[in-house]
């Protein structure tokens, strides 16, 4: 990958539930040598509670305001990759909030892929009873205007290595 980077603000990684946010910020956090925050596991670090247990104890109201806290926060670092959970964008000041210090980018997969890659996991509350590509593709299609109007730049992960997936996002927010 070529290192010439002249990127200097926050990058931020959202999209559904395993369409490799996570894998993707380890990478581009490499890459670009800025440090790397995994929201979801600041979260359980901070709570001492696995996101299960926080959806079933408090709710998922209580996630999403301390994720909404936790953006809000994010806000006075600079030059960080951010690997967010994938419902950030369901609240719209999440959204301005992440704009405001950075640029946000959008990872895409098929519901297809996105089962292939979570169907083992139980720390997902979401998908807890409804792991199946159905309900992985309804609540995809339900949240996908939100995604997209988030987005300043997409980059689709279906069958790709994660150094194309990294270089497709340098290379964009370079233009
Ligand atoms: C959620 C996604 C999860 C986590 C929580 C809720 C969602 O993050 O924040 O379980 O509503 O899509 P990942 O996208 O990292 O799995």
């Amino acid at each position: 990958m070529s290192t010439n980077r002249e990127i200097d603000f926050n990058i931020f990684l959202i999209g559904f539930m395993g369409t490799g946010k996570s894998t993707v910020a380890r990478a581009l956090q490499e890459e670009l040598q800025f440090p790397l925050v995994e929201m979801d596991e600041r979260i359980v670090k901070e709570q001492g509670m696995a996101i299960t247990e926080i959806f079933e104890r408090y709710g998922e109201e209580f996630f999403r305001d301390i994720e909404s806290q936790l953006v809000l926060s994010l806000g006075m670092e600079e030059s960080a990759v951010i690997s967010c959970g994938g419902g950030v964008v369901l609240r719209p000041q999440n959204v301005s909030n992440m704009k405001k210090s950075g640029r946000i980018v959008l990872l895409t997969a098929t519901p297809e892929t996105v089962y292939e890659r979570v169907r083992y996991s139980n720390d997902r509350p979401v998908l807890n009873g409804h792991m199946n590509v159905e309900y992985i593709a309804g609540l995809m299609e339900k949240r996908r205007a939100l995604y997209e109007e988030a987005a300043d730049v997409t980059v689709a992960t279906d069958g790709r290595t994660c150094e194309d997936i990294c270089q497709e996002i340098l290379d964009k927010l370079e233009e």
